[in-house]
């Protein structure tokens, strides 16, 4: 009994020494795998917040875009190509207005979340995705995998090949 904290102190001090970097790879192995075998990744919900959008028009929604990680990581370090395993997720909801929150204003302001539309990741992997820039492309409906025109996403990304093909900046 006596040795278990031992252990322990010698995984965390472990992790604290550039383990922490093999783990989230090893994440990112598993969330990529997830994804490409039609499952949301667990946990994707929680990744950190990189930044907000609006689309009107068509779209009509409101999105957040998040990375796990390794992407969050390139982000703050000015990190470009993105490392292998660094995703970026796009989550996005109908943009409706807020009777409720209007009421408070005393008029016609405030816009919110409405329901869910679709969730699109991009996911780094420069070997496996070479011909789409090193980005695997791929959208969720209702939590289903949804066929996509992959070399379509990709394609229109490229106007933003100097940053990768994201179009999104850190919000700091
Ligand atoms: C008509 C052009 C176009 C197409 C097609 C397109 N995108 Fe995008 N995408 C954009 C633009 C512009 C943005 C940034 C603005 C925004 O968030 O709406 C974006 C943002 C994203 C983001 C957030 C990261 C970033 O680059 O800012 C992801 C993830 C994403 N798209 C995935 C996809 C996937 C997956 C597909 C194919 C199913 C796809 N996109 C197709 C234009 C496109």
């Amino acid at each position: 009994m006596k040795q278990i904290p031992i252990l322990l102190i010698v995984a965390a001090a472990a992790i604290g020494t550039g383990g922490a970097m093999t783990l989230s790879a090893a994440g990112a192995d598993y969330e990529s795998s997830q994804i490409f075998g039609g499952k949301l990744p667990p946990g994707y919900r929680d990744w950190t917040l990189i930044s907000v959008a609006h689309e009107a028009g068509k779209f009509n929604d409101i999105r957040a875009i998040l990375g796990n990680d390794l992407a969050v990581k390139a982000y703050r370090d000015g990190t470009v190509p993105f490392p292998d395993g660094a995703i970026v997720v796009r989550v996005a909801w109908s943009y409706v207005p807020s009777e409720e929150n209007d009421k408070v204003f005393g008029q016609p302001q405030s816009f919110v979340a409405g329901t869910p539309t679709n969730v699109q990741f991009m996911v780094k992997n420069s070997r496996e995705y070479a011909s789409t820039g090193g980005w695997g492309y791929t959208q969720f409906n209702d939590g289903k995998p949804a066929h996509v025109a992959v070399q379509a996403c990709y394609a229109c990304h490229v106007p933003a090949k100097a940053r990768d093909y994201l179009f999104t900046r850190y919000s700091p």
